[in-house]
């Protein structure tokens, strides 16, 4: 008899092949730099430069969860077409299992043009696949993972009246949740004290925590949210990312770095939050592998480029490595 239930308790521990699931808003980003600001009566002006790289703030932590060893599993479509093919072929580098994004030949794949100019930038967005990730994919994949990661709350509209009832079955599967909504278009921020019951790890950064509360000081926005979430990880750039869990607060400096672009930083660090949250770390060294994974992800143009690697995780002094689990 107890042999019996070790054995099922061994057979629901083997269903979760997955650490890691969350919907991806696939898209690329074309970056343009320069003198951008269009002149229109078809004049042609010369820019300085552009990039194009995958983009979408779910398959940016995807990549970089993938890159630490975490199993992970997107769910998302790609359009038929080259920059669909650009976004499939970087999420299998970085070793995201994409067996659930469907190859989609009526939508086009999401794009984010970025004009950028030296203190500002434009950004003219076409939606196509990023919000064309139907709830019920979600829901059939669920079980077979330990945690949920929602982003892009806002831009992947069509999820977002399915998320409280995903959510909710998601912790009967036994999953943990983090939410990073990223900011509202519409400045409204529904939606998200309806969601805190379930969530686990709420990863705003200090612009989204002031506007959600309407505080002008971070930290004081961050202790009021922190009546309604759990753990409210508060990411602040260059002055790097705070914590309020169980009453205690803790806020620990980046890594100083010669900056290229800040695309990603946060979803870096959230994988990198979250990577050592599931391995059971403290706080403080989940602030820290956070904060390397956003440092090392603004070194380098967009949002993949920079990510380290498990090998470059290492590197960090003081990290207890023994206590890492083996993921895979
Ligand atoms: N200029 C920077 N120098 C060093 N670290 C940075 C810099 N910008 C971001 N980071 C790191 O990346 C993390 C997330 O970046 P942040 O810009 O706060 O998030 P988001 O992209 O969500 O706005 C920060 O907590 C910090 O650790
Ligand atoms: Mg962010």
């Amino acid at each position: 008899m107890g042999e019996q239930l070790a054995g099922k308790q061994a057979g629901k521990q083997a269903m979760k092949q997955y650490d890691v699931i969350t919907a991806l808003d696939i898209c690329v980003d074309l970056i343009v730099k320069g003198d951008v600001v269009p002149r229109f009566n078809q004049q042609e002006q010369l820019v300085d430069g552009y990039y194009l790289e995958m983009g979408g703030a779910a398959c940016i932590f995807a990549c970089q969860c993938a890159k630490l060893g975490l199993s992970t599993l997107g769910v998302g479509v790609a359009g038929r077409d080259l920059f669909g093919e650009l976004a499939l072929q970087r999420l299998k580098e970085c070793g995201v299992d994409i067996n659930s994004v469907r190859v989609c030949d009526s939508l086009r794949t999401g794009l984010g043009i970025a004009l950028c100019k030296t203190n500002d930038r434009a950004i003219l967005t076409y939606t196509g696949t990023i919000d064309a990730v139907e709830p019920g994919w979600v829901e059939e994949k669920l079980p077979f993972a330990r945690h949920l990661h929602i982003a892009s709350y806002y831009l992947m509209s069509s999820l977002r009246p399915h998320w409280e009832r995903l959510a909710a079955y998601a912790k009967t599967c036994g999953l943990t949740i983090s939410l990073d909504t990223n900011w509202d278009p519409s400045e409204r921020w529904n939606g998200i004290f309806e969601l805190s019951p379930y969530i686990d790890l709420f990863m705003p950064n200090d612009s989204e925590v002031m506007a959600i509360t309407g505080e002008k000081d971070a930290f004081r926005g961050m202790e009021k949210l922190s009546g309604y979430f759990k753990n409210v990880v508060m990411k602040m750039g260059e002055k790097g990312a705070a914590i309020i869990s169980n009453g205690k607060f803790l806020h620990i400096e980046t890594i100083t770095v010669e900056l290229v672009d800040a695309v990603g930083a946060g979803d870096s660090f959230n994988a990198g939050f979250l990577y050592g949250w599931l391995n059971g770390l403290s706080l403080e060294d989940c602030l820290r592998i956070g904060c390397f994974c956003g440092s090392s992800n603004v070194t380098s143009q967009g949002g993949i480029k920079g990510q380290p690697g498990l090998e470059d995780l290492k590197k960090l002094q003081g990290i207890k490595l023994n206590s890492f689990i083996q993921t895979k």
